[in-house]
């Protein structure tokens, strides 16, 4: 009997598949559906950091238009039922969906500093998610800061959440950082119970008949798992907490593939845009057939038995692999 169960950040989930932040989370209606299609567990959409503060700015100069606003702190804002819109939506939209499943519910914020809207993450423990994800991003692209300046933001965001809540933190990262092994191990000792590699950004692309700046895919395609797939396998022994894959999962081969990296699980989206609910039950299934001829009946069996840590060949990883891969290669009809 095959059992595909495991634990992330502190959640126990009946199977690896976490259905990543995005438009396939957003109504609770959508989520039971991907509960009965097999999903372990789901990142809600992500509400933005700046809609946290708008909202709590809006407020505050309402009361002050009207000529009450005494102690200006954010226990007061967070003790009047004021709030508006989004953050409402949000928040009942974890307690909505926490009566409709039993899958774990994880709440996503998409942050870039760590003033004024920390506190919200306890309002979302109030509601009853089981986790936060924080999404934080900060394109190193200014060349008035340096790499220091920008992941010591990282530090302070995660500092403040952390001591407003209970639940698990978990967080979803990029890979733009200047030492990002060192970058990854000294985030995962700070107290969160979760890392994914890695988030999927916007792409700029250039329309070549109107010269305009457009999107580029926003959907990813299945040559896009190998980043996160060498990151995992790099950093599955080395970090202080778990790891979650996300990015180019779209069977269950790439499944396997990243719980052999030493990930405990994978927040997917792509796939289900391109293919519908079902497709979770297909990879399960995948991954199922595959655990079954290989005479596996648990994950923590094979978890992490190709990490660069446990694997034989550790070299394959690195620089060594590179260079013998592109002196052999050879052009195609040659
Ligand atoms: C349409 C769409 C919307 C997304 N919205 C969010 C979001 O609000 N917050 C977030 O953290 N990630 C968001 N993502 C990223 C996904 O959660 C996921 O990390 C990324 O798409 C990589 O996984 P995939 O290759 O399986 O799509 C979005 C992805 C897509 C395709």
């Amino acid at each position: 009997m095959i059992n595909l169960s495991t634990g992330f950040a502190g959640l126990e989930l009946k199977n690896p598949i976490i259905i990543g932040s995005s438009g396939l989370t957003n109504t609770t209606k959508d989520i039971r559906k991907l509960e009965e299609n097999g999903a372990s567990a789901v990142v809600l959409k992500s509400l933005f950091e700046e809609e946290i503060i708008r909202e709590m700015q809006a407020t505050y100069s309402s009361m002050s238009s009207e000529g009450f606003i005494y102690p200006e702190t954010l226990e007061f804002y967070e003790h009047a039922d004021t709030q508006e819109e989004s953050t409402i939506r949000y928040l009942d939209l974890i307690a909505g969906t926490k009566k409709e499943v039993t899958i774990p519910v994880i709440a996503s914020i998409n942050c870039l500093t760590a003033s004024q809207w920390t506190y919200f993450p306890r309002h979302v423990e109030e509601a009853g998610a089981d986790a936060i994800e924080l999404n934080i991003f900060i394109l190193p692209s200014d060349l008035e800061r340096t790499a220091q300046e920008n992941e010591k933001v990282y530090h302070e965001i995660i500092r403040e959440v952390l001591k407003n809540v209970k639940i698990p933190v978990i967080v979803k990262l990029s890979f733009y950082f200047s030492n990002l092994a060192s970058f990854l191990q000294e985030i995962s000792k700070t107290g969160i119970k979760g890392m994914v590699l890695f988030n999927r950004f916007y792409n700029p692309d250039f329309d070549l008949n109107t010269l305009d700046i457009t999107s580029g895919a926003v959907l990813s395609s299945p040559s896009d798992l190998f980043l996160s797939l060498r990151w995992i396998a790099i950093m599955a022994e080395r970090v202080a907490c778990d790891l979650a894959a996300s990015t180019g999962v779209h069977d269950g081969n790439a499944l396997i593939k990243q719980l052999l990296a030493g990930a405990r699980a994978v927040e997917i989206a792509s796939a289900l845009y391109k293919h519908g609910d079902a497709h979770i039950g297909k990879m399960l299934h995948e991954v199922e057939a595959w655990m079954k001829a290989k005479g596996y009946t648990t994950i923590d069996e094979f978890r992490g038995k190709l990490s660069q840590a446990s694997s034989s060949h550790p070299a394959a990883y690195e620089r060594v692999q590179f260079m013998k891969y592109f002196r052999g290669y050879q052009k195609e009809n040659s």
